[in-house]
């Protein structure tokens, strides 16, 4: 049985986020669903909703956060993918049951009253993996 329900969202960092919103709507027509600023993980975070799922357009609010240094090294571009799981808690575990590296140890509070945690890259096939319970 499958602990992913659903995509919720996919995370692109940007340098500009003014820009990304524009260019998602002058190109595909995607308006804001939500803005909100996370100011423990140095980010400001834009959604754009398609179907069930988001875009969510990433960009740093401070010099020294994550995000910053990923599009410093990296440049613009996919940043993590974000699974909807109805019990985040239980899905990290499972993780590291697996022998899996996890970034975060317990699950947190994210955006849009989520409660999340991150999975790391390494060991999860080159991907940052957000699970995300509603
Ligand atoms: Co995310």
């Amino acid at each position: 049985m499958t602990v992913l329900t659903e995509i919720d969202h996919v995370a692109i960092a940007v340098n500009d986020l003014e820009a990304a919103i524009a260019y998602y709507r002058d190109t595909f027509g995607c308006e804001v669903d939500h803005r909100e600023v996370v100011e423990s993980d140095g980010v400001e975070e834009a959604l754009l909703k398609v179907a069930d799922s988001y875009v969510q357009l990433l960009s740093p609010t401070r010099d020294d956060s994550p995000v910053a240094k990923y599009l410093e090294k990296r440049g613009e571009g996919l940043h993590h993918v974000g699974y909807r799981v109805d019990d985040c808690a239980a899905a990290l575990e499972r993780v590291k049951q697996g022998g899996h590296r996890v970034i975060d140890e317990a699950p947190r509070p994210g955006s849009r009253g989520t409660t999340v945690a991150f999975v790391h890259p390494k060991g999860a096939l080159g991907t940052l993996i957000e699970l995300v319970q509603e």
